[in-house]
């Protein structure tokens, strides 16, 4: 199977977690030329050795893996994103965290297809305990934000399983959202909290957009 650009997100925000992070900043922004992605930490960071070994395939960290003793992570990152018209970059200094950002041309054919991130980022936000974890997705004129934060003044717990679905189920009305035009508040979700549905279009008693338009 092929990897998606979700698959590749999931991955390096794995990284973040595994470095330590208290905060990981995400963005995805997508537009007919360009699919970028852009990781934020504020993890362990590495030092300028550590940054010259990262693209070899052949290094990992001393005891990242109890039984894997290569790192493929970055440097398959980068041999697709160079495939396909894209740039990537890494900057971290020691003890000052991680920023890393790449792109894909949106055009061309051997990009892989997005994926499901309405799941990948309930996935991380599960897979990064304590870790606060901010989301941003952008596509042309449309965006939304959400923030673990946020999520765990409205619902509590993140990782009661209820909470999970609810995320979940959140997460993938903002991604039809962004085709329609209207993306929610995340106190839309409190009105779901008790009940079983999540927010809906169609729903009878519609929780309001973050500009207050109803959805309709
Ligand atoms: N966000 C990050 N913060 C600190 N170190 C990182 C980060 N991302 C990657 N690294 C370093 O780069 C190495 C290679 O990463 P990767 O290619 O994903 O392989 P792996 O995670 O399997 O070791 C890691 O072992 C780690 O030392
Ligand atoms: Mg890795």
């Amino acid at each position: 199977m092929h990897a998606t650009i979700c698959d590749y997100i999931a991955d390096t925000v794995q990284n973040s977690i595994e470095a330590g992070a208290s905060e990981i900043d995400l963005s995805l922004s997508e537009n007919e030329d360009i699919i970028e992605v852009m990781i934020k930490d504020n993890g362990k960071g590495m030092d300028d050795a550590t940054l010259a070994k990262v693209w070899d395939p052949f290094y990992t960290e001393e005891g990242k893996h109890e039984k894997r003793h290569i790192g493929m992570g970055l440097p398959m990152l980068r041999q697709v994103v160079e495939n396909t018209d894209g740039e990537v970059s890494l900057e971290s200094g020691k003890g000052s965290g991680t920023s890393l950002k790449f792109s894909f041309s949106a055009g061309h054919p051997d990009t892989p297809p997005l994926g499901d991130v309405a799941t990948t980022v309930t996935s991380l936000i599960n897979y990064a305990g304590e870790c606060k974890l901010r989301f941003k997705h952008i596509r042309g004129s449309e965006s939304y934000v959400i923030t673990t934060d946020e999520l765990e003044s409205v619902l509590g717990n993140l990782h009661e399983v209820t909470n999970v679905t609810l995320v979940r189920d959140f997460l993938r009305a903002q991604e039809s959202g962004m085709e329609t035009g209207v993306t929610f508040a995340t106190t839309a979700l409190a009105s779901t909290k008790k009940g079983t549905a999540a927010p809906e279009i169609n729903s009878s008693k519609p929780p309001r957009s973050e500009n207050g338009e109803t959805y309709t």
